[in-house]
C-alpha cells in the first residue's frame, strides 16, 4: 500500500497525543518510514465526549472489531487501557496478521509472554515501549543498546503520578488529594489511580523490566509492594528536616539465579541525583557488568512524552522490514544544516 494505515484502540490522553504526533510529525515519519501515516479508525466509548483532536465522523467507531478486523488496517495501536478487552482486541488483531503496538502495562506484565509468543506465532511484532516509564526508551535500551551486557540491577523512579505528588507535596506543602487530583487533571494518573498510589503501576514497569533486563520470567505476584498513600504532609517535612527526600523507588537485584524486586517509599540523601527528578519525570539507573552504571532520565508520563514512545514503536514495526518501501533511505540525513554560528 501507497500509506501506512494505523487503527488506534483508545482516543485518551495518550490516544489524541498518538493523533497530534502523527499529524505534526508526517516529515518525520516519512524519513524513517518511506510512507505516509494515516489514522484509517479509532475506537472510543463516547462519541460525544469533547476531544482536542479533530476526527471524521467515519473514522470514529465504538466497535473495536472494525479496527481488528479491518483488512485495510496494516498496525493497531492499543491506548484503551484495562486487561480483559484490551487483550482480546490485541489477539484478534495479532491472529489476523497486524502488528500491535501497545502501552499497556497491565496488560504486558500479567501477560506479555502469552501475547508475545502469539504474536512470534503468527509473524508480527508485539511493541511495547510506551508501557514503562512513558518517553523515556528504556525497553528499547535493554533489549537493544545494552543486548550483549548481563544486567546485575536496575534502580529508579518509575510512576509519574506518584512521583508528582511527592514533588508537590514537599516543594508546595499541597495536600495530597489536592495533588491527587491535579496529576489526573494533567493524564498523568491511571483510569483507576489506586494503582498509581498504592505502587502497583510501578511494580508492573519493574515486573517488566526484571524481566527483560535479566532476561528471566519475573512475575508481578514475585514484586515487594509498597505505595504512598499513607505519607502525610508531615512525614515529608521530617524527612526534608534531616536531610532525606522520599522517592518512589522500584529496585530489581539480581544475584547469580537469585532476584529481588521492589517497590517502596524510600528516604534518599538530599544530593542523591534520584531526589532530583521531580513531577511527573521518571528515572532509571541500569548497572551491567561490562558497561558499569548508566541512567536513564525523561517524562515518565502524559501524552505527548508517552505518545512518542508509541510511534516510534510503530517506525521500529516498519522499519522491521515489511512496508518499507524499495529504494527509501533513512539513512540519509532529513535536514540541511545550518550552524547557528552563520545566523548570527
Ligand atoms: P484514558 O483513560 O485517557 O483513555 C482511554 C481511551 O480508551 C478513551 O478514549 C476511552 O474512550 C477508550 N476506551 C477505554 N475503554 C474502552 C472501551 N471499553 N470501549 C471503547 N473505548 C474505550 O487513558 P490513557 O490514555 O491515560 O492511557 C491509555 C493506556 O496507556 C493505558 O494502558 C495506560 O496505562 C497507558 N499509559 C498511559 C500513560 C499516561 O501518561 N496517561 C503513560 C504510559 C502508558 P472515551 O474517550 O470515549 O472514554
Ligand atoms: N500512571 C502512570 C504514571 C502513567 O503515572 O507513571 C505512565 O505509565
Amino acid at each position: 500500500s501507497e500509506v501506512l494505515k494505523v487503527g488506534l484502540l483508545g482516543l485518551g490522553t495518550v490516544g489524541s497525543g498518538v493523533v497530534k504526533l502523527i499529524e505534526n510529525h508526517q516529515q518525520e515519519l516519512r524519513h524513517q518510514i518511506g510512507l505516509p501515516v494515516q489514522v484509517e479508525k479509532v475506537l472510543v466509548r463516547d462519541r460525544s465526549k469533547a476531544r482536542d483532536v479533530v476526527l471524521s465522523e467515519e473514522s470514529v467507531t465504538l466497535y473495536g472489531e472494525e479496527i481488528v478486523e479491518n483488512a485495510n488496517i496494516d498496525v493497531v495501536i492499543e491506548v484503551m487501557g484495562g486487561i480483559t478487552l484490551a487483550k482480546e482486541y490485541i489477539v484478534r488483531a495479532l491472529k489476523n496478521g497486524k502488528h500491535v503496538v501497545t502501552a499497556n502495562k497491565d496488560l504486558m506484565a500479567v501477560h506479555g509472554a502469552e501475547l508475545l509468543s502469539l504474536a512470534a506465532e503468527n509473524g508480527c511484532d508485539l511493541f511495547y515501549e510506551a508501557s514503562v516509564a512513558g518517553g523515556i526508551p528504556i525497553i528499547r535500551s535493554l533489549t537493544d543498546g545494552l543486548a550483549a551486557d548481563r544486567i546485575t540491577k536496575m534502580m529508579g523512579i518509575v510512576n509519574g503520578t506518584t512521583n508528582y505528588i511527592l514533588t508537590k507535596m514537599t516543594k508546595e506543602g499541597l495536600d495530597y488529594e489536592e495533588v491527587l487530583a491535579q496529576a489526573q487533571a494533567l493524564g498523568f494518573a491511571e483510569s483507576d489511580p489506586t494503582a498509581d498510589v498504592e505502587g502497583l503501576d510501578a511494580a508492573r514497569k519493574m515486573a517488566i523490566l526484571a524481566t527483560l533486563g535479566f532476561s528471566m520470567d519475573v512475575e508481578l505476584d514475585d514484586v515487594v509492594v509498597r505505595g504512598i498513600s499513607s505519607v502525610t504532609k508531615t512525614d515529608l517535612e521530617y524527612c526534608e528536616q534531616l536531610g532525606y527526600t522520599m522517592k518512589l523507588i522500584g529496585l530489581a537485584d539480581r544475584d547469580g539465579d537469585r532476584v529481588e524486586v521492589s517497590v517502596q517509599p524510600t528516604l534518599l540523601p538530599k544530593e542523591h541525583p534520584l531526589a532530583a527528578v521531580n513531577d511527573e519525570y521518571n528515572a532509571v539507573y541500569v548497572y551491567g557488568e561490562a558497561v558499569g552504571e548508566t541512567m536513564f532520565y525523561g517524562p515518565g508520563a502524559g501524552s505527548l512524552p508517552t505518545a512518542t514512545a508509541v510511534v516510534s514503536d510503530l517506525v521500529s514495526v516498519l522499519k522491521n522490514m515489511r512496508y518499507r518501501v524499495n529504494g527509501h533511505d533513512g539513512a540519509k540525513p532529513l535536514h540541511k544544516k545550518t550552524l547557528k554560528a552563520d545566523n548570527e
